[in-house]
C-alpha cells in the first residue's frame, strides 16, 4: 500500500491499479471512498471482502459527468432537476438501471436499480476522468465502523487491503451523500446526508421516508460505530465517559476528555468534525461517549442519523 499526495503521477498510477482490478482509496467531498472498477466482478468481490461488507448491500457508482451517468441509469424529470442543481455534489440518485450499464451485477446486489453520483472533489474527478468508466466506491472503512474523513483513517483500518491511498486532506462535508430513490412514483429519502432534505424537496416536492424509518438495503440499524458506547442528547458527562459537545462545552469533571463539534453551533462545521472527533474520543479507557443534542435542521438530520446508528445496539 502506498499513501500519496494526489500528484498527476500518483493519480495515473492509481488509475492503472484500478484498471488492474485493485482497490484505491480516494478523497471525495463527503468521505474517503474505497474504489473498485465497477464493471469488473473480480474487483467488486475484492471490495466486498476488504470491507467485510455483506453482498446484499449495493454500491454507489461514481462517474465524472452527466453524460456518463446517462449511460448507467434512466433519468426522469425529477432526476434531471436534481442532477443539474446538485451535481457534482453530495447527492446519490437511485434510478432504474440500463441494460448496457458498465457495472457488475454484483455491485448492484442484483437490484434493477443503481445508485449514481458525481463527487465534487478535484482528485476524485481527475481519477474518474482518467479511467473513463464508473468506479464503485463505498466509504473506505471496515463495514459497520466510523467513516473515514482523512487518509490516515483509511491507512489505519484498511491499509493492508488497498493498492493506493490518495491523500487529499480532510473531507469538506464530512459525512456521506444524501440518497434519494427515484425508481418509483414517490421519491424517497433513503439516507440523509450532505444535501439537506429541505433543499431537495424545494425542487421536487415532498420526499417519503423520514430520518429514522428509512432503509437503504443493507443500511443496518447499527453502523458508524466507535468501540465505545454512545449516550445521546447528553447535557454533561461523568467520570469514565468522554463528552462530544455542540456549542460551548459545559463544565465537566477534570478527567473527562471533551471536544465540541462546533463552538458556534454551525451544523456544517459539526458534520465536518463528527467522524474524526468520535475517532479521537474513542480511547481504550473510555466506556461511553456522551453526545450533546444536535438539532435536526439541514445537515443536522444527517448528523443525528449517524449518531443514532452509532448508538444502536450491536
Ligand atoms: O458520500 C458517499 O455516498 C460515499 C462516498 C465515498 O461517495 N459513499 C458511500 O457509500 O457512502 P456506502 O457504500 O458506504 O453507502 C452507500 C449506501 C448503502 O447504504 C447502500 O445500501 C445504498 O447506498 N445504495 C446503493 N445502491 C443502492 C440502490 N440501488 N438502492 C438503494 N440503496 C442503494
Ligand atoms: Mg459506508
Amino acid at each position: 500500500m502506498s499513501v500519496s499526495k494526489p500528484t498527476h503521477l500518483a493519480i495515473r498510477r492509481a488509475a492503472a491499479a484500478l484498471l488492474h482490478d485493485r482497490l484505491v482509496a480516494f478523497p471525495t467531498e463527503t468521505v474517503y471512498g474505497l474504489g473498485a472498477r465497477a464493471r469488473s466482478s473480480r474487483a467488486v468481490l475484492r471490495l466486498y471482502a476488504a470491507k467485510g461488507r455483506p453482498r446484499f448491500n449495493p454500491l454507489i457508482a461514481h462517474v465524472a459527468d452527466l453524460a456518463h451517468a446517462r449511460r448507467l441509469v434512466r433519468f426522469d424529470e425529477r432526476a434531471e432537476r436534481l442532477a443539474h442543481r446538485f451535481w457534482p455534489g453530495p447527492l446519490t440518485l437511485v434510478l432504474p438501471r440500463l441494460a448496457g450499464a458498465a457495472v457488475s451485477r454484483l455491485a448492484g446486489a442484483g437490484l434493477s436499480t443503481l445508485g449514481v453520483r458525481i463527487p465534487d472533489h478535484p482528485v476524485a474527478l481527475a481519477l474518474l476522468r482518467r479511467i473513463g468508466e464508473p468506479v464503485v466506491a463505498p466509504s473506505a472503512n471496515p463495514s459497520g465502523r466510523l467513516s473515514p474523513t482523512r487518509a490516515g483513517d483509511v491507512a489505519r483500518t484498511l491499509g493492508g487491503r488497498v493498492a493506493w491511498i490518495l491523500d487529499g486532506g480532510a473531507c469538506r462535508v464530512g459525512l456521506e451523500s444524501t440518497i434519494v430513490d427515484l425508481s418509483g412514483p414517490r421519491a424517497r429519502l433513503l439516507r440523509p446526508g450532505g444535501i439537506a432534505r429541505e433543499a431537495i424537496e424545494a425542487l421536487i416536492g415532498p420526499l417519503a421516508g423520514a430520518g429514522n424509518e428509512i432503509r437503504a438495503p443493507g443500511m443496518l440499524e447499527s453502523h458508524y460505530a466507535p468501540r465505545a458506547r454512545l449516550r445521546l442528547d447528553a447535557a454533561s458527562a461523568a467520570a469514565g465517559e468522554a463528552y462530544l459537545g455542540y456549542g460551548p462545552l459545559p463544565a465537566l469533571p477534570d478527567d473527562v476528555p471533551a471536544l465540541t463539534l462546533s463552538a458556534a453551533r454551525d451544523p456544517q462545521e459539526a458534520a465536518r468534525n463528527l467522524f474524526a472527533f468520535l475517532q479521537t474520543l474513542d480511547r481504550p479507557h473510555i466506556r461511553t461517549i456522551a453526545v450533546a443534542p444536535v438539532p435536526p435542521d439541514g445537515i443536522g438530520l444527517a448528523i443525528r442519523d449517524r449518531l443514532a446508528r452509532a448508538a444502536a445496539p450491536r
